[in-house]
C-alpha cells in the first residue's frame, strides 16, 4: 500500500467549480476524495447530498470517494450515496441507533464501511465491530467546519487506534480528519495514520501540489 494517502476534503474546495477544483487536487497528488455531508442537525452546518456525488462522477472524477456522513439519522440516506457512486461511507456512532446494522447496510449497498470517532468518543465503541470496518476515522477537531485547529491530545488516540487495528489483524485504514497542516503531518504519521483528510491546508493555497508534496516530504524525512 502506498504510504500516507491524502484525501482532499470538498468542504474547503470552490463549490462553484467543484469538479474542476477536485480534479486539480487529485492531479496534484490527492488519492481519494473526502466528501463531507452535514445536515444542520448532527452538526451545525449544511453541505451536499448524493446528487453532488453523482455530478462529480458525471464530471469524470474516477478516484475513490469517501463519504463522511455527519447526519442523524444515517440509514435512510446510505443507499442513495452508494448508488450515486460512493466507495466508502463513514458515519458517527452517535448518529445511529444500531451501529452493527448501519455497518451491514453500507456493506449490503456495495460500499466499504467506516466509523468516525469524535474527540470525546471512547474507543470501546469499536469492540464488537472491528470485523465490519474498513476505515476508522479519528476526528482531530469537533465535526462541523473546516479550518479548525488540530486538538493535540488526539495524537494519543490515534496511537491507541493504531494499536487496536494491529492487534485485530484486520485490514483497516486509519484516517485522521481535521486541522492537518504541513507542520503537524509528520507527528500524525508517526502515530500510524494511513489516510490524511486535508481541507483548508490544500485549498487555501494556490499551488496544491506544492503543499501536498510538502506534507508527504515532512513525514518521509521524519520517519524513514
Ligand atoms: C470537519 C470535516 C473535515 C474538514 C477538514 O467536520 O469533517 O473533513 O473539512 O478541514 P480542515 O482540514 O480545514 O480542518
Ligand atoms: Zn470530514
Amino acid at each position: 500500500m502506498k504510504k500516507y494517502l491524502i484525501a482532499p476534503s470538498i468542504l474547503s474546495a470552490d463549490c462553484a467549480r467543484l469538479g474542476e477544483d477536485i480534479s486539480k487536487a487529485l492531479s496534484a497528488g490527492g488519492d481519494l476524495v473526502h466528501f463531507d455531508v452535514m445536515d444542520n442537525h448532527y452538526v451545525p452546518n449544511l453541505t451536499m447530498g448524493p446528487m453532488v456525488v453523482k455530478a462529480l462522477r458525471n464530471y469524470g472524477i474516477t478516484a475513490p470517494i469517501d463519504v463522511h456522513l455527519m447526519v442523524d439519522p444515517v440509514d435512510r440516506i446510505i443507499p442513495d450515496f452508494a448508488e450515486a457512486g460512493a466507495n466508502y461511507i463513514t458515519f458517527h456512532p452517535e448518529a445511529s441507533q444500531h451501529i452493527d446494522r448501519t455497518l451491514q447496510l453500507i456493506k449490503n449497498s456495495g460500499c466499504h464501511s467506516g466509523l468516525a470517532l469524535n474527540p470525546a468518543t471512547p474507543l470501546n465503541i469499536l469492540d464488537y465491530v472491528m470485523h465490519k470496518l474498513d476505515i476508522i476515522l479519528v476526528m482531530s477537531v469537533n465535526p462541523g467546519f473546516s479550518g479548525q485547529l488540530f486538538i493535540p491530545n488526539t495524537l494519543h488516540k490515534i496511537r491507541q487506534v493504531r494499536r487496536l487495528i494491529n492487534e485485530s489483524g484486520y485490514d483497516i485504514f486509519l484516517a485522521v480528519d481535521g486541522g492537518i497542516t504541513v507542520n503537524n503531518f509528520s507527528a500524525i504519521a508517526a502515530e500510524g495514520a494511513d489516510i490524511f483528510v486535508v481541507g483548508s491546508t490544500i485549498f487555501d493555497q494556490i499551488d496544491y501540489k506544492k503543499v501536498i508534496d510538502a506534507m508527504r516530504c515532512t513525514a518521509i524525512r521524519a520517519i524513514p
